[in-house]
């Protein structure tokens, strides 16, 4: 039976472009602790610089990089000219960039000291004159979670988190992963609420700046038409797959201490499945949103150590072990899939397949929602029942973003016989727009103060409630290393197996 793909969507009503106007925040300084990462030049500096392009930065504006390493401000706008030529998502202006660089300022110092935040204090008093930044401030830390709380508790002492309520304002921008089990999540969490209150931490989690991860929830709460689908009744099952081709990239070292499941799942797919499987906030503010989300994390089905030998699947691709930085006995997996089920009334008996890996066949997230089988196939013709394919509806989250419904049509002729088709609804040409980077988005709205897409205390411990016994399990098995995998398949043959046993498949991304 044949599987076509035909383009019908069209917008209607589009908003003009120009009525899609960013909310300018108010004057203030993104000070930036680990700028000499790696985050900073492939995605703030390249996301800032594109957020300036379009006037969405504020009049009095700073990005204030701390690092280690000695740098002058003129070597700083240099670095990371190259970097936003390297890494921007379109070809670099160099008007655009005469107007941004000014306000990049370089700062040496170690943030975990009380001494290097008084040295930061002092510049960015003098920055506040210099650029009008009326000391507001948004602390981004772009470093590894051990060093978050030394650096959390020197901003403190020198009086740089004044009050939730105070103008000039101060936030936090914390980088995941957020704590590497319960305990340390739980720790840290205490931690930060000593020096700040939740209304001024924002967990970014960078996949819920996405567009069409946000889309997920206007097409479910938007469209009268799959909500009364949207349950145990009519879905056989769930898979949410992000699979990468490339492999660690360098960051053996920070990988070693994270593997696919902290690195991927806990955050990142989590968040996805929670936006999937939640009810419907009793309205779009921030925390109306994270109740919802919350109580999906709180539903999923803790694993046993025998759930875990069942319902998990480790690999690692071959070669990993002589990536720089990484052990030549190293077992962390690069891959993981995981058999999942959120234990409440919408979605009992409902599996939720996840993976996710890397250095696979291709680059590819997305959710695909599989609708049950017909229970009675009205058609004599055996050939044609035989070839009824169940409903699915793909949302691609990247690349090629867009959503695919897949349904059954009569082919045209005197026989009885019948194709799946495919409505696809391509997201960039259907709206002839550029789809914004993820961290512009968070990047803004952390200036703007609004937390609707970035995690919530409860949100990340329960979250780790659910990963963390998985860990456990794994690392009690130390006679069983993740299997390896050779680069560019589809990760193990365990993760076949892992819906195989189960009759079902995963979907051809
Ligand atoms: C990061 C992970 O959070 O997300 C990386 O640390 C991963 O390992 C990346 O490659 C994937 O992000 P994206 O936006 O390319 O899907």
């Amino acid at each position: 039976m044949a599987e076509t793909a035909k383009v019908i969507v069209r917008p209607e009503g589009l908003p003009a472009l120009e009525a899609d106007r960013p909310t300018v925040p108010e004057n203030c300084a993104l000070v930036v602790v680990g700028a000499s990462g790696d985050l900073t030049r492939r995605k703030l500096i390249p996301a800032l610089y594109q957020l300036a392009k379009v006037g969405a930065l504020p009049e009095g504006f700073a990005v204030v990089g701390v690092a280690r390493q000695e740098m002058s401000d003129d070597g700083f706008r240099r670095e990371m000219h190259q970097a936003v030529e390297q890494f921007a998502r379109e070809p670099l202006e160099e008007a655009a960039w005469e107007r941004f660089a000014p306000s990049l300022f370089s700062v040496c110092s170690d943030a975990s000291t009380r001494d290097g935040i008084a040295t930061l204090a002092d510049r960015l008093q003098e920055i506040d004159s210099l650029r009008g930044t009326r000391g507001n401030r948004v602390f981004y830390l772009a470093t590894p979670p051990r060093v978050a709380p030394a650096i959390l508790q020197s901003l403190h002492a020198e009086g740089l988190l004044c009050d939730a309520r105070d103008q000039p304002f101060a936030r936090v921008i914390m980088e995941k992963p957020f704590g590497r089990d319960l305990q340390s999540a739980v720790e840290l969490n205490r931690l930060v609420a000593e020096v700040v209150s939740e209304s001024q931490v924002y967990r970014i989690d960078h996949y819920l700046g996405k567009e069409t991860v946000q889309n997920i929830l206007v097409f479910r709460f938007a469209n009268a038409i799959f909500e009364p689908l949207w349950n145990h009744k009519y879905i056989d099952h769930i898979q949410i797959t992000a699979a990468e081709e490339i492999g660690v990239e360098g960051r053996g070292a920070f990988y070693e201490e994270t593997g696919a499941l902290r690195d991927m799942v806990q955050s990142h797919l989590l968040q996805v499945l929670a936006l999937t499987a939640m009810e419907a906030p009793v309205s779009f503010k921030a925390d109306d949103i994270r109740d919802e989300k919350g109580k999906v994390f709180r539903a999923l089905r803790q694993m046993s150590d025998a759930d875990v030998e069942r319902n998990t699947v480790q690999g690692q691709y071959e070669g990993y072990r002589s990536e720089d930085g990484v052990a030549a006995d190293a077992d962390t997996p690069t891959f993981v899939a995981l058999k999942v089920f959120v234990d409440n009334w919408r979605w009992q008996g409902v599996p939720f397949y996840i993976r996710t890996g890397k250095r696979l066949a291709t680059r590819a997230t997305a959710v695909v929602i599989y609708f049950r089988r017909l229970e009675l196939c009205l058609f004599e013709d055996n050939d044609v029942c035989q070839a009824l394919e169940p409903n699915v509806l793909v949302i691609r989250i990247q690349p090629e973003e867009g959503i695919a419904l897949r349904f059954v049509a009569k082919v045209p002729g005197f026989q009885m016989s019948a194709a799946n088709v495919l409505m696809d609804f391509p997201y960039e040409s259907t709206f002839g727009r550029k789809i914004p980077a993820a961290y512009e988005r968070l990047l803004l709205d952390a200036m703007n103060g609004d937390q609707t897409l970035f995690a919530r205390r409860d949100g990340v411990e329960t979250s780790w409630r659910f990963v963390t016994p998985i860990l456990d399990a794994w690392e009690a098995m130390t006679d069983r290393p993740a299997p390896l995998y050779a680069p560019g398949t589809w990760g193990p043959a365990d993760a076949d197996a892992l819906l195989g046993t189960d009759g079902r498949a995963w979907h051809p991304l």
